[in-house]
């Protein structure tokens, strides 16, 4: 068994060169994530979400992007849960897309919105039964006694909402984070990876540089 410390590889999948990188972050990102998907990686659009505390203690967490634009990028979640806590206290909060295995990574700030109940609704509504009715029964982030609590509710809930629609949960919405950087990372030879940073001016417009790895 190898020792932790002589786990490393060398990145070799590609180099980013500033002539080929688009002006508009987002442009990049939708390319990027094409690559992801057609890939082997498991939950393509798994991100890192941290966000911190009153005490300014940070919290990561994964959730699911679910949608992306240039306004910003949306994920769905429980409206008590510790996240959006935080995010009632600060909505400055932190993306990451973990894809190493590509040898990439992009990394994202920003500030994060409540989604309208419209846009919560549409995907509430396109969601399976089973999982709209498991919103209903997760308190997200609570303390509970044990998991047959859990079960005891679902299997509650799934005969309260046997027929018909389930309606959206009060509690239950989402948030769009509006970037203000986007850096994207590509691993190169020898520990020259390639990183490209895009910060938003007060003008709204994207400033790109190079940062050294
Ligand atoms: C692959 C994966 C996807 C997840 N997707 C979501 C998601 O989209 N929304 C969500 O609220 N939690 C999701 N979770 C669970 C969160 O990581 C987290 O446990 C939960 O949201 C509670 O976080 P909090 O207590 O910090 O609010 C996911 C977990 C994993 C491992």
């Amino acid at each position: 068994m190898s020792e932790l410390s002589d786990i490393r590889r060398e990145y070799s999948l590609g180099e980013m060169h500033s002539e080929n990188v688009p002006d508009d972050p987002m442009e990049l990102f939708n390319c990027w994530l094409e690559v992801v998907k057609d890939s082997e990686i498991k939950d393509p659009t798994a991100m890192s979400l941290a966000t911190v505390d009153d005490n300014g203690q940070p919290f990561q967490r994964i959730v699911l992007l679910k949608r992306f634009g240039d306004d910003g990028f949306v994920f769905f979640t429980n409206l008590e849960s510790r996240k959006a806590q935080h995010i009632a206290i600060n909505s400055q909060v932190s993306l990451l897309f973990p894809w190493h295995t590509l040898e990439k990574q992009v990394a994202i700030t920003g500030v994060a919105e409540p989604l309208s109940k419209t846009e919560v609704l549409k995907y509430f509504m396109s969601r399976p039964k089973d999982s709209q009715i498991a919103a209903w029964v997760s308190k997200q982030s609570s303390p509970i006694s044990a998991r047959k609590a859990l079960e005891t509710k679902f299997s509650e809930m799934k005969a309260k909402f046997a027929k018909g629609d389930v309606p959206l949960p009060k509690f239950w919405g989402g948030y769009i984070v509006k970037p203000t950087s986007i850096e994207f990372w590509q691993g190169g030879e020898n520990r020259l990876h390639d990183r490209f940073i895009y910060e938003k001016s007060a003008g709204e417009q994207w400033a790109r540089s190079r940062l050294a790895p």
